[in-house]
């Protein structure tokens, strides 16, 4: 195959402010201590059989727990979880968990968190390492389902729906 040149990161990134997503918190568990980051590369992949995916980049520490735990949970937060969506993505990750409302995942132990519109417990099915990051896929074993609005990140700032 021919080799092209790539475009710079920054001229990237800059594209990628132009992509309107939906916010998750990735979570997940191993031997007892729980862990989570903010997500926004989230997407269905399949119905039949159920699978999404998620991208986590290598360096962090959640990606850390997933590959000891292969399993984990997204949250698909809802637009009055902003302050929750800044909070799990940075530095301090020993506290990120206080004074939230949490519950353990029924199938996996991964917190799910109250007040999300949804949460989705999964097993890593395939996990694809590509540049810095690790595409997971997961099965999803179980949906619990909330209600209301959802957060959305756009040209690097949290929105909201309107009309
Ligand atoms: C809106 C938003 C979206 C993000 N999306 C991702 C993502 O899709 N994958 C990822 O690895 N990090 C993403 N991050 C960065 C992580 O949340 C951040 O690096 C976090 O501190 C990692 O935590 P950990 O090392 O404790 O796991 C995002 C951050 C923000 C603010």
């Amino acid at each position: 195959m021919q080799s092209l040149p790539l475009v710079d990161p920054d001229s990237f990134k800059g594209a990628m402010r132009a992509w309107a997503s939906g916010v998750t918190i990735l979570t997940s568990v191993v031997d007892e201590q729980i862990h989570g980051m903010t997500v926004s590369a989230f997407s269905s992949v399949s119905a039949v059989p159920p699978l999404v995916l998620v991208c986590a980049n290598q360096a962090s520490t959640t990606h850390e727990v997933i590959e000891s735990a292969g399993v984990f949970a997204v949250n698909l937060l809802a637009h009055h979880q902003d302050a929750l969506s800044t909070r799990f993505a940075m530095g301090d990750a020993a506290h990120r968990f206080e004074d939230v409302p949490w519950t353990p995942g029924e199938r996996t132990g991964a917190p799910l968190l109250d007040g999300s519109l949804c949460s989705l417990e999964c097993r890593v099915r395939n996990r694809h390492p590509e540049g810095t990051h690790t595409i997971y896929i997961g099965e999803v074993l179980s949906v619990r389902q909330g209600d209301g609005e959802p957060l959305v990140y756009f040209d690097g700032a949290y929105r909201k729906i309107s009309g």
